[in-house]
């Protein structure tokens, strides 16, 4: 197994691996699956603004997991912190997969600046939170019944990491402030 920035021509395996989550689990919470073209799209789009999209891929070059990050939020302010996903194909996975492709990510989001990290995963998802737990990430925040699936509500945990000790950076703040308020 070894990891690599995705190609266009992964995107089949990548929908199969993201809708068979859609289907099965509450890892993603919507409803409907994708079609390739959504996934060849979706990972496009990233790579084109400089953000990675990865993949694990088998001997025959099959992705058989991948992980990507984005923006957190859509602010000014969170520009420093990242959301990301990691997934691995029904039949891989426990086998280190998932760690592989987060060391890479996380490497990746580090040479990039970003500052943290943040991991939205259902609270019943105890696999996911155990990789993240493993991986240095701690709980900081837990939002009850916020999604609905498969007939429930959904718990909400965030995890993050903190990836420098980098200063707050300058700016960003108007030279004359807005007057919305006055
Ligand atoms: C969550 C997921 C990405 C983990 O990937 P994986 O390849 O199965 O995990 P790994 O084998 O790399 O395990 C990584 C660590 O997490 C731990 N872990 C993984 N699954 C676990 C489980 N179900 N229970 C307890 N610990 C678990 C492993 O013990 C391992 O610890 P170690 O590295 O210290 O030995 C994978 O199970 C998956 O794709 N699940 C469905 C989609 C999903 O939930 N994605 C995350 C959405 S937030």
């Amino acid at each position: 197994m070894r990891i690599r920035d995705a190609r266009p021509e992964d995107a089949a395996a990548i929908a199969a691996i993201y809708n068979d989550a859609v289907v099965h689990t509450t890892a993603v919470w919507n409803d409907d699956p994708v079609d390739v073209a959504e996934r060849e799209a979706w990972a496009a789009d990233r790579q084109a603004t400089g953000l990675p999209v990865l993949v694990a891929v088998d001997d025959l070059d099959q992705a058989i997991g991948y992980a990507s990050y984005g923006p957190w939020r859509p602010h000014d302010g969170y520009r420093h912190t990242v959301e990301h996903s990691v997934y691995v194909r029904g039949d891989q996975r426990g086998g280190g997969i998932g760690r592989a492709l987060m060391e890479v990510l996380l490497a990746r989001a580090r040479k990039a600046g970003v500052h943290v990290m943040v991991a939205g995963i259902e609270a019943a998802n105890t696999g996911s939170i155990a990789l993240h737990e493993r991986l240095g990430f701690a709980e900081v925040g837990r939002l009850p019944q916020v999604g609905a699936k498969f007939g429930r509500w959904l718990d909400l945990v965030f995890l993050q990491l903190t990836l420098d000790d980098a200063p707050a950076p300058g700016g960003g703040i108007p030279s004359s402030p807005r007057q919305e308020n006055a």
